[in-house]
């Protein structure tokens, strides 16, 4: 069962720098209702990617196309960029071993090979086209607006050796997610690509349990009815109306409290489990664009916003815990800690006289007990800290711990007053790029930032 602590938030064990008993208790009245009020939207169906789990011909079509395709390809490449990336980064690494795409075929039980392009990094797109061969390659092409330049960009590259390499036939060998406009669906419409939906009202970030994700996760052979069923499952809890019992709310208030009155703004995901790193990295996203906003719901200027950040224990303890625990009091660290790992592995009795007393441990007790030290020494050095507790690294527990954040993130954006769905900040940079590109349309765009220019030009160095 994925389980919330946040003892450590607390005054009466972390101090001064804690929540004490009335201030939590204070904000559960001011802002409580929040519970009922989306428990509401949900069942007015006003929270479309609390849907997604439900969708049963959703689901049943992303098996079907993955089965059917599955064994006409050695590779696919995933070619999308933020919202429409890191969920399924995440839910690969989270899933499949690290190192999945070196396995021999049959260790890989047959499955294709998945990689991701989310950049326009000219080096590293050379490197997945050269080694993913386009004749061998299934491509999925991800933007909900179908307009993004950089997904588009490595779209072009991919569809070109496609061309070279196969032909005509390049279209068995692409697929699309895309929102209902903009020139991808025109493009697949018109050349008769396969094209998958990402559904009305669900926004990027919020897009993972749509073929978004899904469909990359069935060609890995993750079992999708055990992800959503967990999702499910935490729906049940992120729906409560009691306020104290509902996880997703509990999660979100005490992330808020601890910034808005303890000026805890830098907000800490620290996994001790190399599968939730990029789980960590999908929800520094998830947390970042729906929660950093410089309108408030009433209209008012608050430019409001934790700075999410990510550390994976236990490595980072040797990067970045000396600065949580001794350097500025900004920052809440919240570790997510599996209970069971899927492998353990145990110590040698016979090293050495001097590392007897690590014979027969296993890492699993390793790793936890670094974790348990470090909410210790951050603790006792009055920094608050909570830990999300999932029970395995199953499909079940990701999908659980994936809609938990998702439910949070939308009650933080209730507890902050914003529209946790929007991102102006980002269109307003894809705007400029579209101007800088000479795009037709955006000649604004390119003009602002032409005048600028000029005055850059006498702040630099040589
Ligand atoms: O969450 C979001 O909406 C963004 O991060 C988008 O996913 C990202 O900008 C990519 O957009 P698109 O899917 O339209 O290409």
């Amino acid at each position: 069962m994925i389980s919330f602590h946040y003892g450590n938030a607390m005054a009466p064990l972390v101090g001064a720098e804690g929540l004490t008993d009335e201030a939590l208790q204070g904000g559960i009245v001011r802002t409580g209702l929040a519970c009922e009020r989306i428990a509401r939207m949900r069942s007015d169906g006003k929270l479309a990617f609390a849907e997604l789990p439900y969708a049963e011909d959703m689901i049943a079509g992303i098996e079907k196309f993955a089965e059917e395709r599955r064994a006409s390809f050695r590779n696919v490449v995933h070619i999308g960029i933020g919202g429409s990336a890191l969920g399924p980064i995440a839910l690969q690494t989270a899933l499949k071993p690290r190192l999945i795409n070196l396995h021999s075929v049959k260790d890989r039980e047959f499955l294709p090979r998945v990689f991701f392009i989310d950049n326009i990094d000219p080096e590293e797109t050379r490197e997945i086209l050269t080694f993913a061969h386009p004749r061998e390659t299934l491509f999925h092409i991800v933007t909900k607006s179908g307009e993004t330049t950089e997904t588009l960009a490595a779209f072009m590259v991919a569809l070109e050796r496609l061309q070279q390499s196969v032909g005509d036939r390049f279209r068995e060998h692409m697929v699309v997610t895309t929102g209902a406009k903009g020139f991808l669906r025109q493009w697949a419409t018109r050349e008769k690509v396969r094209a998958f939906d990402v559904p009305e009202g669900v926004g990027g970030r919020f897009s993972v349990f749509t073929p978004v994700g899904l469909l990359p996760a069935a060609f890995m052979g993750i079992p999708l009815r055990e992800l959503m069923g967990g999702a499910i499952a935490m729906d049940t809890v992120c729906m409560r109306i009691e306020p104290q019992t509902n996880m997703a709310y509990m999660v979100a208030l005490v992330a808020n409290l601890l910034d808005t009155q303890r000026r805890k703004n830098i907000h800490v995901l620290m996994p001790y489990s190399r599968a939730l790193r990029d789980v960590a990295d999908w929800f520094r996203q998830l947390w970042a664009e729906s929660l950093g906003k410089m309108m408030s719901l009433d209209g008012k200027v608050v430019n409001v916003g934790p700075t999410p950040t990510v550390s994976l224990g236990a490595t980072d303890q040797h990067s970045q815990v000396q600065l949580y625990v001794e350097g500025p009091n900004n920052k809440f660290v919240l570790f997510l800690a599996p209970d069971r790992f899927r492998h353990d592995e145990v110590l040698p009795q016979k090293t050495a006289p001097e590392t007897a007393w690590l014979a027969g441990r296993k890492f699993s007790e390793l790793i936890a007990a670094a974790r348990i030290g470090t909410e210790a020494s951050l603790t006792r050095a009055g920094r608050p800290n909570a830990t999300i507790e999932i029970p395995d690294l199953s499909a079940r527990a990701i999908g659980g711990l994936m809609f938990l954040l998702e439910m949070a993130t939308v009650f933080a954006g209730f507890l902050y007053n914003v529209n946790p769905f929007d991102q102006p900040g980002v269109e307003a940079g894809k705007r400029a790029a579209f101007g800088l590109l000479g795009r037709p349309g955006f000649e604004d765009e390119k003009k602002a930032l032409e005048t600028s220019s000029g005055d850059r030009a006498r702040y630099i160095v040589r």
